[in-house]
């Protein structure tokens, strides 16, 4: 059970949206993911909502390979804007909403995000949030002066020793160092300055940080990843985990596990707010809601669908797309590839409807605001969730829906606020404020 009454909302916004053919949706202004005022206008009308954050996921640089040829020319997510960049600006135009974006601990140094996230917290007075990742692939690797992309382990060992480093710069200033007293000439307290003198297996920083203690004590701390190392990382130092979770079961699995983890760091499970993705499609009748999906759905082109299918099946563009899916010899991950077949097998599909299929990134529910309501009820009452990170299918048509039909039923249901209740994050979070030492 969930012994919180209202549950917690990030909107996350990258993109033109989570669908891979958002960019087409008449409603959606293609050049959207490179112009400030897109961002903008989804940010003040998530703040006009009361979430309690935007989110910005990142990628340090263009993910896809070409496969089959042409599908990249098929595919918006090549031209974004840098999220810490554009949270600033979106910062100093709101005034409630908190600002969350992630930073990868493979392809930067720790000295760099505790000192960007930290000048956001100030700019923004107490809002910022970053979201902890470990990056993924290949692609990224090339654009840092490495072949390959680090090895699990070694990846997530340098992420929990830059979590470590970030937080001790943070904490270089206790809270009223910085006296500034005009009359006798003195700026800060020495005894106030701890300058952390890092020494580990992969950094050496000495510090302090060139910035006071921020307005939040330290900006929030999000993390995403699932596996064993990236749950340690959370259970030590996480505000809030962005997770990804497609049941209940497996949801609760989760979060139950990583709340029982908290109180070996002398935590308690209120301490981590856990926050699946989830993809709605709202209509004022299911069968609206409906054909705002297979709206975008149609939109996807044929090459960008077979990119969908070519890491699992490989090359199918040599067949016809709305013939049967073919019996495709060897493949990389062999388990994945049967599996796939035999549901296209199973239910007769054709090429066009296994990627169809595919499409859809995250868990997505299509109904009526009482439909997904239920679920997102069921959810947080029972213990699978504290709140949700909200990925709209497209933007900002994905906001104007949620904001006009799911947020009355929530709020009629008591599980939504209609105020903020604080000025920072930390405080909408529910958050108990920081001080310095904890
Ligand atoms: C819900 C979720 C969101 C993620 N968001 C990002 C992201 O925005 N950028 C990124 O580089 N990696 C992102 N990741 C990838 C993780 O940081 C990590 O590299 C990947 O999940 C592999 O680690 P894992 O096996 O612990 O999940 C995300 C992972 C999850 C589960």
């Amino acid at each position: 059970m969930n012994n919180r009454e209202m549950m917690r909302l990030g909107l996350s916004m990258r993109y033109l949206g989570y669908h891979t053919a958002a960019w087409r949706h008449p409603d959606v202004p293609a050049n959207g993911a490179i112009d400030f005022n897109y961002f903008l206008n989804s940010a003040r009308k998530a703040e006009a909502a009361k979430f309690d954050m935007i989110f910005f996921a990142d990628g340090v640089g263009v993910r896809a390979a070409d496969n089959p040829p042409g599908s990249l020319t098929r595919d918006s997510k090549n031209a974004e804007l840098e999220p810490l960049t554009l949270l600033s600006a979106i910062g100093a135009c709101t005034s409630r909403i908190g600002l969350v974006a992630t930073a990868s601990t493979t392809y930067n140094e720790p000295f760099h995000v505790a000192r960007k996230y930290a000048s956001i917290d100030h700019i923004s007075g107490g809002r910022a949030g970053w979201n902890v990742v470990t990056s993924w692939s290949q692609q990224e690797a090339w654009n840092f002066s490495r072949d390959e992309h680090l090895g699990y382990e070694e990846r997530y060992e340098r992420a929990a020793e830059f979590v470590e480093v970030v937080k001790k710069l943070w904490d270089s200033w206790e809270d009223d160092a910085f006296i500034r007293d005009k009359a006798s000439g003195v700026f800060y307290d020495a005894s106030k300055l701890h300058t952390p003198n890092h020494k580990g297996k992969h950094f050496k920083v000495r510090g302090p940080l060139n910035s006071a203690r921020t307005p939040q004590g330290r900006p929030v701390i999000v993390q995403a990843g699932a596996a064993e190392a990236g749950r340690e990382i959370a259970a030590e130092h996480a505000d809030v985990v962005y997770s990804s979770s497609y049941d209940i079961t497996a949801a609760k699995d989760y979060y139950n596990d990583l709340k029982g983890r908290l109180s070996r760091f002398g935590r308690v499970p209120d301490q981590l707010l856990i926050m699946p993705g989830l993809t709605p499609y709202v209509g004022r009748s299911r069968q609206e809601a409906q054909d705002k999906f297979e709206q975008l759905q149609d939109l996807i082109d044929p090459l960008s669908g077979l990119a969908i299918l070519y890491g699992t099946l490989g090359d199918l563009s040599g067949y016809d797309i709305d013939g049967p899916v073919p019996d495709v010899g060897n493949q990389p991950v062999r388990s994945i590839a049967e599996n796939l077949l035999s549901v296209a097998r199973r239910d007769n599909l054709t090429i066009r409807q296994l990627y169809k299929l595919r499409a859809s990134g995250g868990r997505q529910l299509i109904g009526t605001a009482e439909d997904i309501v239920d679920d997102m009820e069921q959810w947080f009452k029972e213990g699978a969730a504290d709140g949700f990170n909200i990925l709209p299918a497209a933007l900002p048509n994905g906001i104007d829906d949620f904001a006009e039909l799911v947020l009355p039923e929530l709020r009629k249901r008591g599980l939504f606020r209609s105020e903020y209740e604080a000025s920072t994050l930390r405080g909408n979070l529910g958050l108990k404020p920081l001080t310095y030492g904890d």
